[in-house]
């Protein structure tokens, strides 16, 4: 670990009022979740045109439910990590604190984290097809599949955003708001693929915030970096915070 660029970032952080984060898989990686691109990754040994779209769900309910009650599978096994958990703590450090995620499985409340946008929505949340009525599920593994509603009947299918579908509008307006107007924006996890989150952190560089990334690897993000900490967040981040701690 860097232990410089480590108290850096510890330095930037302490005279920061409101921080926002995003996060994606990478964050839930050190939890035993695959990420989607990684060496392992979910999209390396499934086709997301036959699972993650409205028209493989369209095509083959069977199918697609088998998939996310496997991934649910997976998740509920889980904890989340000294990463989450980091990040739930500074949720009372920090005068405004926000976690942006691009993760479906729930980690982050898990850990205790409150003020959470999910951009992608939630994999124990069910949407039924016909009301869009959104409950929440946790029966793994399912005993019905397809799921159907509880109320009217028809086809449940899982409340998080696909290929080729929007974002909620009201999500994603907050989220461009907390990146428009945070000091420092920690940016954990993601490759910085998938838009429209990739550009939540160039927002808030254009806002005069500053970068703090967290990644094994370099993304399209780094070079907007005013600091890059190549690693894995479950170490870095309780790095950062037993520097926060110390003063
Ligand atoms: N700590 C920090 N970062 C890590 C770790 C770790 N322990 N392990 C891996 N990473 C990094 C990888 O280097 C990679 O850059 O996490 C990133 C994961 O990238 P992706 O697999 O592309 O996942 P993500 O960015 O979350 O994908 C975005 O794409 O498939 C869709 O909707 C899905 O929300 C997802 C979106």
């Amino acid at each position: 670990m860097d232990t410089k660029a480590i108290k850096r970032a510890a330095e930037i952080l302490r005279d920061s009022r409101h921080v926002a984060v995003l996060t994606g898989s990478g964050i839930s990686a050190e939890s035993g979740i695959p990420t989607f691109r990684g060496k392992d990754g979910l999209w390396k040994q499934f086709r997301a045109e036959d699972l993650a779209t409205p028209e493989a769900f369209a095509r083959d309910p069977k199918l697609v439910w088998e998939w996310y009650d496997w991934r649910r599978g997976i998740i509920a096994k889980v904890e989340p990590n000294p990463g989450h958990r980091t990040l739930a703590k500074w949720e009372e450090f920090f005068h405004e604190f926000s976690v942006i995620t691009q993760n479906i499985d729930g980690l982050h409340a898990k850990a205790g984290s409150k003020n959470i946008l999910e951009l992608h929505g939630n994999i124990w949340k069910v949407r039924c097809t016909k009301d869009k009525n959104v409950t929440e599920n946790y029966t793994v593994p399912l005993t019905e599949i397809p799921p159907a509603c509880p109320v009217c009947g028809a086809m449940l299918r899982p409340h998080v955003v696909w290929f080729g579908e929007s974002l909620d509008t009201g999500i994603l307006s907050r989220a461009f708001g907390l990146s428009s107007s945070c000091d420092v924006m920690l940016v954990i996890g993601t490759s910085a693929f998938v838009q429209p989150a990739a550009s939540l952190p160039l927002r808030a560089a254009e806002s005069g915030a500053k970068i703090i990334e967290i990644n094994p690897d370099p993304t399209p993000l780094t070079s907007y970096a005013e600091i890059s900490l190549p690693g894995k967040a479950g170490e870095i981040l309780p790095a950062i915070d037993g520097l926060l701690q110390k003063e």
